[in-house]
């Protein structure tokens, strides 16, 4: 019912399971040995975040962070935070997981934020990686695919909080978010 509105299958489930798993064994051979509080940016990476969790073989907590702009439809791009982690960070291994790097703008503003905590490490994991202009010099350190600028849901990716549940990637068809 869903796939009507889908222009394009852009990442298969196998294709995402088997990036998923890649980056789950460089995680585990990065951190062999240490512990790692890993951080699911609500709501688009839970899904990225459960396949990259359940695939770790290390010591880890899970963790959860939300981060929104001012008002509904605000122009001015300013973060707040809506939801805090729970974990003490200083001096621990962290891994924040996110959905897409669009702009930047959210990963900076969590960046900034649990850096000044003091962690040991601080890395970013994301699954997608946009081919558009970066408004912040975030890098993510582990990256599932880079994808054009154009608009993708599924797994975990929304248009108006509705797509998340495909099992795929897709592109959105133009008419539906122009509308
Ligand atoms: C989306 C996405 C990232 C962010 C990326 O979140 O999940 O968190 O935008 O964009 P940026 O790089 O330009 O900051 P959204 O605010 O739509 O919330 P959601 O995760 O609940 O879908």
């Amino acid at each position: 019912m869903l796939d009507k509105d889908i222009a394009r299958v852009i990442y298969t489930p196998e294709q995402i399971q088997d990036r998923v798993k890649e980056i789950a064994r460089r995680i585990n051979e990065d951190f062999a040995g240490e512990q790692v509080v890993v951080i699911a940016v609500l709501r688009g990476s839970v899904i990225f975040f459960s396949d990259i969790f359940r695939n770790l073989t290390l010591d880890c907590e899970a963790d959860f962070i939300s981060v929104g702009s001012y008002g509904k439809g605000a122009t001015s791009g300013e973060l707040k935070l809506k939801k805090d982690i729970s974990a003490d960070i200083k001096g621990k291994n962290v891994i924040i997981v996110e959905d897409i790097l669009d702009t930047g703008k959210t990963l900076k503003f969590i960046c900034d934020l649990l850096s000044q905590r003091e962690p040991k490490a601080l890395r970013v994991c994301v699954l997608l990686d946009k081919k558009c202009e970066k408004q912040s010099e975030v890098k993510a350190d582990y990256v599932g695919f880079e994808v054009e600028d154009t608009f993708v849901v599924g797994y975990g990716l929304d248009y108006a909080d509705r797509y998340r549940n495909l099992p795929y990637i897709g592109e959105l068809k133009t008419d539906i978010w122009r509308k």
